[in-house]
């Protein structure tokens, strides 16, 4: 039911835990099943250089976070800002239909964190 992707950063979640010296923290909570996340953001030169998560939720939700810090680390705070949560799903390569908003849970604590509205 989950694939490959998701499996392998559940068994082995990238970035976990806060940053120290965070430049940015954003925060994002789904009011229908209750997942909360919290990024962390390290910032120099208008690029990301380090990030970190934890999470409170389901499965999709820690392998959704996990990937978000793998994807956004290195790029630019323009191009974070562009990021939408099919980035995550198809970094992920798919989620289940009813654990879609995972993705959706990871990218609004991005935009948090850089102060975007959605
Ligand atoms: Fe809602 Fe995971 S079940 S974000």
């Amino acid at each position: 039911m989950y694939s490959a992707k998701v499996l392998e950063h559940l068994e082995n979640p990238r970035n976990v835990g806060e940053i120290e010296n965070a430049s940015a923290i954003g925060k994002s909570t789904n009011p229908v099943c209750g997942d909360m996340l919290q990024l962390y953001l390290r910032l120099r030169d208008g690029r990301i250089e380090s990030a970190g998560f934890l999470v409170q939720g389901c499965p999709p939700s820690i392998a959704a976070g996990s990937v978000l810090t793998e994807l956004v680390t290195g790029m630019s705070v323009e191009d974070a800002g562009r990021m939408a949560p099919r980035d995550i799903t198809t970094a992920l390569e798919s989620l289940p239909r009813n654990k879609e908003h995972c993705s959706v849970l990871a990218i609004d604590a991005l935009r948090d964190a850089l102060k975007l509205t959605p």
